[in-house]
């Protein structure tokens, strides 16, 4: 029976039962705390591509073209959408098959980035400390904030994330335009929003909201440069990769005034440490890379990553194959 690693032992239990159907399980106990370490360390990686024929990972797990050096592994299936944290371009080199989950986490991951918009234009967390904080407050003047109806929304990246985003705002009565490396305009038809450039998207919204996957292109979009471009007052708001954005640009872009606030759930450095100045400004909003984490997402999320192994090794094509 093939060897299937599986990098940690807190995937929903489908996964493991799914895939012990097809191969004998090898399971990293990653009992580690989440604020020490966001994935397995590379010796155990490496160790895992060199003795077993399958791996399932999560999206700390850095598989590099070290990790696959002398790999004998046939398929890496990840649990999750993006898959920048594996050497995409050696696996291919290889004819090792990546696999991943896309789909399944949209809605959920949309709903987050909609949510923690929400706390930041409405100063939700802010309001929640000063209840409990026993502070005096004028209920009428107190933390005013930002409607939504009549704002414009800038989405950057219009794929399936994007575009549940764009139908979340609609619904909140936002004028949402868009820029993407693809124009979409069948996306731009169905929902009457508009595809503007990047410098106008940037110049003209009151949200900015980034919904690109990572990629060369798109490391460090959001740079100095195209901070300065940006309308005065207006939020950034990212659930895509913290890489898109230069965190010492944005710091300075919150410094000077530029943004009003910034909501984000994804950092350069994952797990952010809480010593980091980010956490310092109280118009931030920070979440711990949770856009998946709801139940039923993550588990469909389980199911499929196992799915693509088990069609694999039966033969058939897996479900989402990345390379
Ligand atoms: C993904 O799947 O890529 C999300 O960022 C984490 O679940």
């Amino acid at each position: 029976m093939p060897c299937i690693f599986v990098s940690r032992d807190q995937f929903p239990s489908v996964l493991y039962e799914k895939l012990r159907q097809v191969g004998e399980l090898r399971v990293y106990p990653y009992g580690k705390p989440a604020w020490l370490t966001a994935g397995i360390p590379k010796d155990e990686l490496k160790r895992a591509a060199e003795e077993c024929d399958a791996m399932v990972v999560y999206i700390g797990d850095r598989v590099d073209a070290e990790v696959l050096s002398n790999a004998r592994v046939k398929i890496i299936s990840t649990v999750s959408v993006g898959y920048d944290h594996i050497d995409v371009a050696e696996a291919r080199r290889r004819g090792i098959v990546v696999t991943n989950t896309p789909e399944v986490l949209v809605d959920a991951t949309a709903d987050l980035a909609v949510g923690i918009l929400l706390a930041l234009v409405r100063r939700i967390v802010e309001g929640d400390r000063l209840v409990r904080e026993g502070k005096a407050y004028d209920i009428w003047g107190a933390l005013m904030g930002s409607d939504l109806r009549g704002k414009r929304a800038g989405i950057v990246g219009l794929g399936n994330l994007g575009t549940a985003i764009a139908k979340r705002l609609l619904a909140f009565g936002a004028e949402v335009v868009y820029w993407s490396r693809n124009r979409k305009p069948q996306v731009e038809f169905a929902l009457g929003i508009k595809y503007v450039d990047l410098d106008e998207l940037l110049a003209t919204s009151d949200f900015v909201i980034l919904a690109v996957s990572l990629a060369p292109e798109t490391r460090h979009l959001m740079n100095w440069e195209r901070f300065q471009k940006m309308k005065r007052g207006a939020y950034l708001i990212n659930v895509a990769r913290g890489a898109v954005v230069d965190t010492e640009a944005l710091i300075r872009a919150l410094k000077e005034g530029i943004l009003a606030g910034a909501a984000l759930d994804v950092f350069e450095v994952e797990p952010l440490p809480h010593t980091h100045e980010l956490t310092k400004f109280p118009n931030v909003v920070l979440t711990p890379h949770i856009g998946s984490a709801a139940e039923d997402t993550r588990r469909r999320m389980a199911e499929i990553a196992a799915e693509n192994v088990v069609r694999f090794f039966r033969g058939e094509r897996p479900l989402y194959v990345v390379a």
